[in-house]
């Protein structure tokens, strides 16, 4: 169950429920002003959206993106006649078309995929269940994973495993995967799964061989760096003088660009660094709020999920 705006529970949204990941922390770095706009950039199954909402007043807005249908479905119960409350799906890479310039008080990212994608097996993205190939974040559009695996020559699956995977077996993946396919298109989990744990030498204790690969693809088929980067710069575009960037990666490919890109709009445009005048547009965009918070043991033992979490805030600094 999640909490609903004024504290009652409601029904579980359709489709599962997410255990969102350093859910206080990170509303308390939102620093949630009762008649404040809010976005939540990850709706996923409304668990930070529906604490944030629970924290604003009447006057209070919310604006929550998700490009995923099941997110939609469960924001139309979670939002059910609340007027303060906005669901629009999209890409986050859009959200500068949807919010407008520095009206936000607050954008939360809570990056990657959702405990319920996760788990259902007709959306492809787990090697613990069998079913199609897909991997798509939105499903009515762009190319699968099986799409990739079938078009792509052995060079270019290697290098999506190795750079987005960090899986030193890449080159003998990719081998494995090319020969697999000559007998038929890859276009399971399972058997995706199974040509991947048969071409890794040994096992690493705890860990399924083929998470590394799995990850890769999933990055790959959703462009999830690509979406990272151009999100961010439209985010502080969007934050109000003194609004809070928050955002939360599950992994150091993330957590590198959204630490480069709050590092250097923390600092003023090096071309004028020791100049007498500096033009407004020259000067930092961003404040760092303290350093890198990670999830504390209990939580981690609540919901592994949280082991690889990392959160950076930053505050909007001028307009
Ligand atoms: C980790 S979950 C968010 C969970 C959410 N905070 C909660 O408490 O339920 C990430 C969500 O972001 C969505 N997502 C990931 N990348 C996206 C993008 N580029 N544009 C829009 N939605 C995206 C996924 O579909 C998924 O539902």
């Amino acid at each position: 169950m999640i909490g609903a705006p004024n504290g009652v529970p409601l029904e579980e949204p359709r489709g599962g429920v997410h255990a969102p990941v350093l859910r206080n922390a990170a509303i308390e770095s939102l620093a949630i002003r009762a008649d404040g706009c809010y976005v939540d950039a990850t709706f996923g199954r409304g668990g930070h959206a529906g604490e944030i909402l629970g924290r604003l007043g009447e006057e209070g807005k919310l604006i929550a993106i998700d490009r995923d249908p099941d997110a939609a479905a469960a924001a139309a119960v979670l939002f059910e006649a609340d007027p303060r409350a906005r669901f629009i799906r999209a890409r986050f890479s859009e959200l500068g078309r949807h919010v407008e310039p520095h009206s936000a008080d607050g954008i939360l990212f809570d990056l990657g995929v959702s405990s319920p994608q996760l788990d259902e097996a007709r959306r492809g993205f787990s090697f613990l269940r069998d079913g199609p190939l897909d991997m798509r974040m939105d499903p009515e559009v762009g190319a699968t994973a099986a799409d990739f695996l079938a078009q792509a020559d052995e060079r270019e699956i290697a290098s999506v495993i190795a750079r987005l995977g960090e899986e030193r077996h890449a080159r003998r993946i990719a081998r494995a995967l090319v020969a697999a396919r000559a007998s038929g298109p890859i276009e399971t989990t399972g058997r995706l799964a199974g040509v991947v744990a048969a071409a890794v030498p040994g096992r690493e204790p705890g860990r399924h061989p083929a998470t590394r690969t799995f990850q890769a693809l999933r990055i790959h088929v959703n462009d999830e760096l690509g979406e990272i980067e151009r999100a961010l710069p439209q985010a502080v575009g969007a934050l109000a003088p003194a609004g809070r960037l928050v955002v939360i990666g599950f992994h150091s490919l993330e957590d590198r660009i959204v630490k480069r890109f709050m590092r250097d709009a923390a600092r003023p445009d090096p071309a004028w660094a020791g100049l007498p005048s500096m033009p407004a547009a020259a000067r930092p965009r961003l404040r760092l709020v303290g350093r890198a918070t990670f999830a504390n043991e209990a939580e981690v033992a609540r919901n592994p999920r949280a082991r690889s979490a990392v959160m950076r805030v930053a505050e909007r600094l001028g307009a």
